[in-house]
């Protein structure tokens, strides 16, 4: 076995195309610049030693205890990763920093275990490919840390291209990188963080599945996914029969048109109208703001702001509750658009929001040479 093996994989946001993925439909997300670099080496036998630069303490587990649903906290995840590509682990520590911002729904859980995917393929030579490599973070995810995540988060961050959005179906799994080139239009994304508080978001996220489920049972169909947006106003009214109608109406109103939309957010990108996805997107909030309802009024407000300071559309990304927004703007409003959203906040008492500009950037990779570890 070599000394130790690094890779570094990228946090995410979602272009359009929320709380499709569960739902065996279409997103359209893209790697950001922030990432988690994760280096295994071998350790003492039988033990297995997690390390983060972001944490004061390691945390050590003997291998026969890496048991589903039973560890919590930050190193669930690399466990999960480990347990997910075991049995016959060696001893191994596992070292992590990361920059991806913490709670503000940018996948710095896909970051983490990701990179580390990443980096025990390489270093116990198991030969994995990057789609296995999705498929081992996903159960480390779903099955050891128990969140019920439906796996656009670990695709796009293995997945992802620079300079592209990745169109993911996620029922086939087949991925489309889709030309992004902001800079050509002078256009920027830029991604406000509310900072506002993550709360009940865990139970929300598996509400909405579950509604989102039933809805599919009382349709008989296998998934949302499988009604078109013609056929909607008549599953509608299916739906409004139910004891829980009026529940399973806005949620399946939500994932049938928003997988319309990531469709044809592609369609304007593949014919150079980049543009024209603004009112998409902005469309896309509403329905997650009064269909989904996953968001809050933290980032509502930022979204308002942003349109306000002309953003040619603004909508959160990720799971939702507090978060993140993204806004597509000309590249030289984004001083403006960043004040206004910061005056906005301000304005309601909320918390003062972070922005960065982003671009789609390269999907999870090791790292060799002297950037490595
Ligand atoms: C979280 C989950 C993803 C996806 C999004 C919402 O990021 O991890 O699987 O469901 O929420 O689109």
């Amino acid at each position: 076995m070599r000394e130790a093996a690094s890779w570094l994989a990228p946090g995410r946001v979602n272009l359009i195309g929320e709380h499709t993925d569960y739902n065996d439909g279409f997103v359209l997300p893209l790697a950001i610049e922030y990432g988690c670099r994760a280096t295994v080496s071998p350790g003492p036998d039988g033990l297995l030693r997690f390390v983060s630069a972001q944490e004061s303490d390691p945390v050590e587990i003997r291998i026969p205890a890496l048991q589903p649903e039973r560890m919590t906290g930050w190193a669930a995840y690399p466990a999960g990763v480990l347990w997910a590509l075991g049995p016959d682990l060696p001893g191994l520590t596992v070292t992590v920093d990361s920059d991806v911002p913490l709670g503000a729904g940018l996948s710095s859980s896909a970051a983490l275990t990701c990179s580390v995917a990443g980096a025990a393929n390489d270093l116990l030579e198991l030969g994995l490919s990057p789609r296995e490599l999705v498929a081992v973070a996903r159960k480390a995810e779903n099955g050891f840390v128990g969140a019920p995540t439906g796996g656009m988060d670990q695709l796009i961050s293995m997945l992802g291209e620079a300079g592209s959005v990745l169109f993911c179906d996620m029922r086939s799994l087949e991925v489309r990188p889709v030309r992004f080139d902001l800079d050509a239009d002078e256009l920027a994304l830029l991604v406000v963080d509310s900072r506002a508080p993550h709360q009940h978001a865990d139970g929300e996220y598996a509400a909405r599945r579950r509604s989102c489920e039933r809805a599919a049972h009382v349709l008989g169909v296998r998934a949302l996914r499988d009604v078109s947006l013609s056929g909607l106003d008549e599953a509608l009214e299916k739906l409004a029969r139910d004891s829980e109608g009026e529940e399973l109406v806005k949620r399946a109103r939500h994932i049938v048109t928003e997988n319309a939309r990531v469709n044809d957010v592609v369609a304007l990108l593949e014919s150079g109208r980049v543009r024209e996805i603004g009112p998409l997107l902005t469309a896309s909030h509403a329905s997650m703001r009064d269909d989904f309802e996953i968001t809050v009024p933290e980032v509502d407000v930022l979204v308002e702001s942003l349109l306000s300071a002309g953003a040619y559309g603004a909508r959160m990304t990720g799971g939702g509750f507090g978060g993140c927004v993204i806004a597509l703007l000309d590249a030289d409003a984004v001083p403006a658009a960043t004040q206004a959203a910061a005056n906005a906040a301000a304005a309601r008492g909320f918390t003062a929001p972070r922005a960065f500009v982003t671009s789609p950037a390269a999907g999870a990779h090791a790292l060799d040479g002297p950037d490595a570890g």
